[in-house]
């Protein structure tokens, strides 16, 4: 009798945590931006994969620098830092700044890092996409350039 009660209770609550769950999923985490350096560690010259070396490459490109070139009255103009830094105006990290995402960094491309970031998602390619991970098409890069 005892074990009873207790499979029912434990059935009751698996079945509120996976409704709970079901609900997370059908709402949708909020997907937040970091900004670069946030990928950099993994992403750097150190990585054990060289396919994973990407940070360096990004760091010199125009892309990086997309924000330093607007001309000094265009740097808060809300209509070029539309194109020319990341995630603007979409949910950021609390402790992200606006200028931790300057320039079109890896997210700009690759979508908002809050929920893939950790090693245990990357290292997975479908869980990283079910938490936001973009692999770019086309029309990602048509956001900015027509
Ligand atoms: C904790 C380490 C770590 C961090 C931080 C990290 N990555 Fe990764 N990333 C990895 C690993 C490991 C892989 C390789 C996954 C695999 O084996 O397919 C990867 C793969 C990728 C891929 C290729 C995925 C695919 O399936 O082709 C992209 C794109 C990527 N990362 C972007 C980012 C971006 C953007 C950030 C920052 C927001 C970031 N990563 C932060 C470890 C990391
Ligand atoms: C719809 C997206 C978009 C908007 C909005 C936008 N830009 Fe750009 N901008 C681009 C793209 C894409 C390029 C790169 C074009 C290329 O190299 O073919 C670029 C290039 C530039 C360059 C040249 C950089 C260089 O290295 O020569 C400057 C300067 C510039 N934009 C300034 C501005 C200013 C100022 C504004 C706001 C008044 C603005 N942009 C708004 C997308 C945009
Ligand atoms: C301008 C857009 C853009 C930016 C910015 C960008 N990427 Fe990518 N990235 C791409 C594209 C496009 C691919 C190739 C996707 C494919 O294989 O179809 C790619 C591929 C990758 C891969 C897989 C490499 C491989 O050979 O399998 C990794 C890892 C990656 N990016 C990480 C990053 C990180 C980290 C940053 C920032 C330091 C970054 N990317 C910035 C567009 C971008
Ligand atoms: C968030 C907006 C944005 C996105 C998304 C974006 N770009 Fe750009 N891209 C820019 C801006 C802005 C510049 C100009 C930067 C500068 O000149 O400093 C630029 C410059 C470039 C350049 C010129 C580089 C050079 O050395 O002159 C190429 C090539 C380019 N982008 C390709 C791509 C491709 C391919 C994708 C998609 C995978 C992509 N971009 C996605 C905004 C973007």
């Amino acid at each position: 009798m005892r074990w009873a009660a207790v499979w029912a209770i434990w059935a009751i609550l698996a079945g509120t945590l996976a409704a709970g769950a079901a609900d997370r999923v059908d709402s949708g985490p909020v997907f937040r931006y970091l900004g670069a350096k946030w990928c950099k560690p993994c992403h750097n010259r150190n990585s054990p994969n060289p396919k994973l070396r990407v940070f360096h490459g990004w760091e010199g490109s125009a892309h990086a620098k997309a924000w330093e070139v607007l001309p000094d009255e265009d740097k808060d103009n809300p209509v070029c830092l539309r194109c020319h830094t990341t995630g603007y105006g979409l949910p950021r990290r609390a402790d992200t700044r606006p200028e931790d995402l300057r320039g079109v960094q890896c997210e700009a491309c690759h979508g908002p890092g809050s929920h893939y970031f950790p090693w245990r998602i990357m290292k997975d390619p479908v869980v990283s996409r079910e938490r936001g991970l973009v692999i770019p098409d086309r029309d990602v890069c048509m956001r900015c350039h027509w």
